[in-house]
């Protein structure tokens, strides 16, 4: 009652203690370092809320920060000011692998403590820490009498967008398959009801381009968002729950993750995307020598164009024959590792249903796996071992500290894991927090043995790398596989060119590029029906991937048998994996991008460039190259001279793009 009575008096006693200074003031505001973003937190009417603006322009009205329990009222009204403090911080760090070797994390922060005015006296900080590339606010509750054990029904987080700007989305609605294997639409961001994040947005004046996300995802329940009503352009947290509907467990002291909104005034500057990554804290391995990105082929492609099986029978792929020629293949061509799948038992009959067959200790009797170790190791290639879990989540945790101990007696230290599934066994979301844990225990495992992790069907990235820089690359969007069976002719050629505006900015993607029977004649045992999948790029597109498309451990996913004989191949070699420097010189969402990088601890630089559906000659400067330095260039087979001067005519086929190696000459 008297809560209820004393909320307008409150929210007009907030209005005017903003005018003066002190901590009990009801708004209060944090800028980027340069000015330009503003985050402002203020309580209105007893609720507390955040809004963002860049040069004093709207970009996210008020919007409402809170919870809702079980067995506990809502945290959302009857709040007031209690402390707020500030804090700014400016450093250097480096990362061990990367799309750029050095980070800067420079940001103003503000932390403001609520308390709610009458029982039970909850109390929570909302912080904040505001970068010239975007914001991050999170919640932390402290140890209290009235909040100890609690179980969140619903958190509050709304993103009023000031604008029906325009978004790149991928669904999180769609029944049971919680993944985010789609292809893109585009499109006012009122219009989908449920979409994942990163969700990258272009507001309607052309001005701005923002993008939601989360980082630090621990413990906790990930992050969708959703629209209440049609037209609504709110975008309201939506958590992934657990089978019972409950959507995080958890007690005081607890934080929660990271909600990110990076902001740039051209698509061009989204990428690369540090926002995230100075939000997760430092590494925590004492060494990280053993973690080397690295190009890798794999007894992979031939299963999923039907040509060979991951089951045992006369098309096994996994045989120790099969496994070693591979070897020799990619010890002949300087790739790191090989990855094969299929090796172990459980593949045979339903391997989607049955989740609980598989071993990741037992091999096929075809399939001699410290014998193909041991060959490995010799020809100093890495085997990538692959753990297909199927959502059968008991059955892998049960035996992870066993396999991983095999692993690393045979001295193999990667592994690619999979979730193909819809739910977990208990009825859980693939994104519920029971999830978010069991990812998080399989890297921190992971790194006790020293293995490095490449994780399909994953939950979105949140910047983990940057804690365990073991946890490499992951799938989490519709890669190259789509090429060999989709039921819709495969991916658009403009797939590609929204990633790297959308999916890209929240972390490596192993897409798996390099398909040079692009129309699939070669393997497949008979010819491709017309309506069937196949890759709809170009050959030189497939090789731009591997600059445009970050991921420190790369595939090239084609059969070794298909890069016989073609000089386009050489590129594949060449490749850099690990970058020092990024560049991301044009591009235009969902039309085409051109990214130079510079290798690390070299001065080669890759550009990579792709176009979708339509044909463009593009005009692009070198002048990221070292001013005075003369750079022979392959062109088509041709060299050419370039400097930093010159301007490089591209031109790109429909569905096409380039690939360029430059070096310094002498
Ligand atoms: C889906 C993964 O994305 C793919 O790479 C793998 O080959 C299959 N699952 C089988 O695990
Ligand atoms: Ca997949």
């Amino acid at each position: 009652m008297l809560r209820t009575s004393c909320l307008p008096v409150l929210g007009l006693a907030a209005v005017t203690l903003a005018a003066t200074a002190g901590p009990l003031r009801g708004q209060t505001s944090v800028a980027s370092p340069d000015g330009r973003n503003q985050v402002t937190v203020e309580v209105r009417e007893g609720r507390l809320t955040y809004g963002l603006s860049r040069d004093g322009r709207v970009l996210i009205l008020p919007s409402l920060l809170g919870f809702e329990f079980r067995g506990a009222p809502p945290l959302r009204e009857g709040l007031r000011v209690t402390d707020t403090t500030r804090q700014s911080h400016d450093e250097w760090w480096t990362q061990p692998w990367g799309e750029v070797a050095r980070v800067r994390d420079h940001h103003n922060e503000l932390a403001v403590s609520v308390e709610e005015t009458a029982a039970p006296n909850r109390r929570f900080t909302v912080r904040v820490r505001a970068f010239d590339d975007g914001v991050g606010f999170r919640y932390e509750f402290p140890e209290q009498p009235g909040l100890g054990a609690f179980e969140i029904t619903e958190e509050l987080t709304e993103f009023s967008l000031a604008d029906n700007a325009r978004a790149w989305w991928i669904p999180s609605d769609r029944p049971r398959m919680d993944r985010s294997e789609m292809l893109y639409s585009s499109g006012p961001v009122s219009v989908p009801s449920r979409v994942q994040t990163p969700l990258t947005m272009q507001t309607r004046d052309g001005r701005t381009y923002l993008v939601i996300h989360e980082a630090n995802l621990v413990d906790y329940a990930r992050m969708n968002l959703r629209t209440q009503r049609l037209e609504d352009r709110t975008l309201h947290a939506d958590l992934a729950p657990y089978a019972d509907g409950i959507k995080v467990r958890g007690r005081t002291p607890f934080v929660t993750p990271w909600r990110t909104v990076q902001v740039a005034d051209r698509a061009t500057d989204l990428a690369p995307s540090v926002l995230g990554l100075n939000l997760n804290p430092p590494n925590v391995l004492a060494g990280t020598d053993w973690i080397r990105p690295m190009k890798y082929v794999g007894i992979w492609w031939g299963m999923h164009i039907g040509a060979q099986t991951w089951s045992s029978g006369p098309r096994h792929g996994a045989t120790t024959a099969n496994a070693k020629r591979y070897i020799d293949f990619a010890a002949a061509n300087g790739f790191g590792g090989v990855l094969v799948e299929g090796w172990n038992v459980g593949w045979d009959g339903d391997w989607i249903a049955n989740r609980s067959a598989f071993s990741f200790t037992r091999a096929y009797p075809d399939y001699d796996l410290a014998e193909v170790a041991a060959y490995a190791r010799q020809r100093n290639v890495r085997l990538i071992v692959h753990n297909e879990t199927s959502g059968g989540i008991e059955n892998y945790e049960r035996q992870l500290d066993s396999a991983f101990a095999l692993y690393r007696s045979l001295g193999l230290d990667a592994i690619k894991t999979g979730y193909v599934t819809d739910t977990t066994g208990e009825g859980h979301s693939h994104w519920s927090q029971h999830m978010v844990r069991h990812y998080r225990r399989v890297i921190e495992a992971a790194a006790r043995h020293g293995i490095m992790v490449d994780v399909h069907e994953p939950i979105h990235d949140t910047g983990e790398r940057r804690t365990y820089p073991n946890m490499m690359t992951r799938e989490g969007s519709r890669g190259q596989e789509y090429n060999a069976w989709s039921g819709d002719g495969g991916n658009p050629p403009e797939h590609e060119t929204i990633l790297f505006f959308t999916r890209l900015l929240a972390g490596p993607m192993d897409f798996t590029p390099g398909i040079f029977d692009i129309l699939r004649e070669r393997g497949t045992g008979g010819p491709r029906r017309p309506d069937e999948a196949r890759v709809r790029t170009t050959l030189a597109k497939q090789l731009a991937l591997y600059v445009v498309l970050y991921s420190p451990l790369q595939m090239a996913a084609d059969l070794p048998e298909n890069y016989e004989g073609q000089p386009a191949f050489q590129f594949i070699r060449d490749v850099a994996v690990d970058w020092d420097t990024t560049r991301v010189i044009e591009g235009a969402i969902g039309d085409y991008v051109v990214v130079a990088r510079r290798e690390r601890g070299g001065q080669t630089w890759f550009v990579g460039a792709i176009t979708d559906e339509e044909s463009r000659t593009l005009d692009v400067p070198l002048s990221f190259l070292t001013p005075g330095r003369r750079y022979p260039l392959p062109v088509a087979i041709t060299r050419r001279a370039v400097t930093s001067a010159t301007r490089l005519r591209l031109v790109l086929a429909p569905g096409g793009g380039q690939a360029i190696r430059i070096r310094p000459a002498g």
